[in-house]
């Protein structure tokens, strides 16, 4: 039934003069998945999601979307593609002179195809689903709280309805209450439109609550793809720190998901298991 993957990377090479960022990467990512992107910092993640819509193109190897290689570079994609697919950037990206209204109508308006009064009831379901009210859909994001600001940028991203979600870090800069519900809304989001999400996050709370599968890039490629479990199973420096620190722990363990600690058997590595929860608020 799902016999082509939707985004198929392969033999990806990234370099920048001397410096390579990705090495013979491979990935692919599924209809239906929530993949989220983790790495270090530099790592390669933003340059990669820049390459999956067309925004740069790799040195060598092959991205294709939807079945088609993307050609990437100045002309970016085919705007046939573009509207396939929807975009949350780490900070809001709204045009500040419009409206929260109107920043979600133009994509719409962009089509050139819709008429008035059908832009609009388009317009407001998609800010009704991220609860923006018809009032405040007619402040313009200096209006707006930064939570709010997020979710009018998911209801454009929306707009179109695409079959793919790209978020990048969304929920960075929330407060945990926020992010709950952000993180809660992406899920009744993925259940109803049956979107396909491609995420990048540092937020394990995110990661651990929304991922189907977590792909880790490092060492120029990927190094573990898999269920959280499985991917804490591989025995990598930036997995164990990230996964098994304090933090990891925690989100993980609020998760109900059983993993090793310990994986070396080492009880000298600082990294106690059986920190309980009561310990984080
Ligand atoms: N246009 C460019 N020219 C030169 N170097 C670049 C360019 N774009 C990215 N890089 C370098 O490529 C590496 C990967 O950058 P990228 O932004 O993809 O990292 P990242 O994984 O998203 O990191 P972070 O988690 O900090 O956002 C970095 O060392 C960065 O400096
Ligand atoms: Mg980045």
């Amino acid at each position: 039934m799902n016999a082509a993957p939707l985004i198929r990377i392969r033999g990806l090479c990234t370099q920048f003069g001397d410096f390579v960022v990705h090495q013979d990467l491979d990935l692919d990512v599924w209809r239906g998945e929530i993949l989220s992107l983790v790495g270090g910092s530099g790592s390669g993640k933003t340059t990669l999601l820049r390459q999956l819509l067309g925004l740069s193109q790799p040195t060598r190897g092959s991205v294709e979307v939807f079945g088609a290689p993307m050609a990437g570079g100045a002309e970016g994609p085919d705007p046939q593609m573009r509207n396939r697919w929807g975009v949350l950037f780490q900070h809001g990206a709204l045009f500040s002179a419009l409206s929260a209204f109107d920043n979600v109508a133009q994509p719409l308006r962009e089509l050139r195809t819709l008429p008035p009064d059908l832009i609009r009831d388009a317009t407001l379901q998609k800010l009704h689903m991220v609860g923006i009210s018809p009032e405040q859909a007619q402040r313009t994001p200096a209006g707006l709280s930064g939570g709010m600001i997020k979710r009018v940028a998911l209801a454009r991203a929306l707009a179109l309805e695409p079959e793919l979600l790209f978020l990048d870090e969304p929920t960075a800069g929330l407060d945990p209450a926020l992010s709950e519900a952000f993180v809660n809304l992406i899920a009744s989001l993925h259940r109803a439109m049956q979107l396909t999400v491609v995420m990048v996050t540092h937020d394990l709370d995110t990661l651990v609550a929304l991922s189907t599968r977590i792909a880790v890039l490092a060492d120029k490629h990927v190094v573990a793809n898999g269920s959280l479990q499985q991917v804490m199973q591989v025995e990598h420096s930036f997995i164990q720190e990230f996964f098994l620190g304090e933090r990891g722990q925690r989100a993980v363990q609020g998760a109900g998901v059983a993993y090793r600690a310990n994986p070396a058997g080492d009880a000298a590595s600082g990294q106690a298991g059986g920190h309980d929860r009561q310990q984080g608020s």
